[in-house]
């Protein structure tokens, strides 16, 4: 459309008189549009659904707008309602996933303010939605994303403090959370010196068929992006459940053979999870627990919502040693592609 000429008999002409839609497009608050609207939706596949599941606590708190989660097929498969007052995100790494670019059609249509966040400046994703946010992470050439994923986070903190209201009452939380967001990258290369121990780790898992990882409340999101990157890269059957649900079937698969991780940081989940960890212990699982090194100190120094970005970095780590160990292709492992533009 953009790339034709239409009535006019040149580009410069055209282009003329698009200007009040241009400098329509280019003024418009679209932060009071997504702040006005009754629901928001997370749309993507693989890492980027996860990220945004990872932040979507943070946006629940500070717009106080409800949010659903859409993995972008199944959003398509379902011909799920989509309104016009609804904000539709698409977050995708490449910009190009094809379920993800195809959902984006689907909720323009139905009318819905859409939002890009990409990595990948010209892509499709971010050509084709109605305003954006560009990661900036820098290109990213490993199948399994990494550092995309954190990016994504910290993006979606951003636009979610952003939603806010700034008053008096939510300052002093809005700037703590500001606060270690500035010191994040500082907190990410503390635990990259796991490296080490991560490998130790990895050691120990390598023969293992298969893994579980438990997370809950912040950490949902780490349990399942842990899995994620264990199976895609370290080609090891490995799950990533919400902690709450263990009782309804987990459960049923532990033994003393059976290789667990839990995440359980200080954080407003710990009791919970700490329960958890006793009823797995319970039945004899082979419980690898994570944790927050000199715990209550620790605890002051990093707002919850933001341990998932310190709290993968270690589990990245630790699939990337896997794979390693294993003998696979750590970069393009079998079967997997960078960016899937079919369906
Ligand atoms: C593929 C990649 C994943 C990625 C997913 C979504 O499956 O292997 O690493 O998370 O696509 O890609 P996107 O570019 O949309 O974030």
């Amino acid at each position: 459309e953009q790339i034709r000429k239409g009535n006019f008999e040149h580009f410069m002409q055209k282009e003329i008189h698009e200007q009040p839609d241009s400098l329509t497009m280019t003024i418009r608050d679209h932060l009071k549009t997504i702040r006005r609207s009754r629901r928001i939706l997370f749309i993507g596949c693989g890492t980027s659904y996860n990220a945004a599941l990872a932040a979507r606590p943070v946006v629940e708190e500070h717009s106080g707008i409800p949010v659903t989660m859409e993995i972008a097929s199944d959003l398509l498969d379902r011909q799920g309602p989509i309104y016009r007052e609804d904000t539709a995100i698409f977050v995708s790494q490449s910009g190009e996933t094809a379920y993800t670019l195809e959902a984006l059609e689907y909720a323009k249509s139905n009318g819905a303010l859409c939002v890009g966040i990409t990595n990948t400046v010209g892509s499709a994703i971010a050509r084709g939605t109605h305003c954006g946010i560009h990661l900036n992470a820098g290109c990213e050439i490993g199948v399994a994303s990494t550092k995309a994923y954190t990016s994504q986070i910290a993006v979606i903190v951003m636009l979610a403090l952003a939603l806010g209201v700034d008053s008096l009452s939510t300052q002093q939380r809005r700037n703590a959370i500001m606060d270690v967001l500035y010191n994040l990258p500082s907190k990410v290369r503390d635990v990259l010196k796991l490296d080490r121990d991560m490998k130790e780790l990895a050691a120990l898992l390598m023969e293992e068929q298969s893994l579980l990882v438990f997370g809950r409340g912040y950490n949902y999101a780490t349990a399942l992006e842990c899995a994620l990157k264990v199976k895609q890269v370290s080609l090891m059957h490995a799950e990533g459940i919400v902690a709450g649900d263990m009782k309804h079937g987990p459960l049923a698969l532990v033994d003393e053979t059976l290789r667990i991780i839990v995440i359980a940081i200080r954080d407003a989940s710990l009791n919970k999870q700490q329960s958890v960890r006793q009823q797995l212990k319970a039945r004899k699982g082979r419980l690898i627990v994570m944790c927050t090194e000199g715990d209550a100190e620790f605890m002051c120094l990093i707002e919850h919502c933001l341990q998932p970005m310190i709290n993968i970095v270690p589990l990245q780590l630790l699939a990337y040693q896997l794979t390693v160990f294993r003998g696979f292709n750590v970069d393009q492992p079998r079967n997997l592609a960078k960016s899937v533009t079919t369906q």
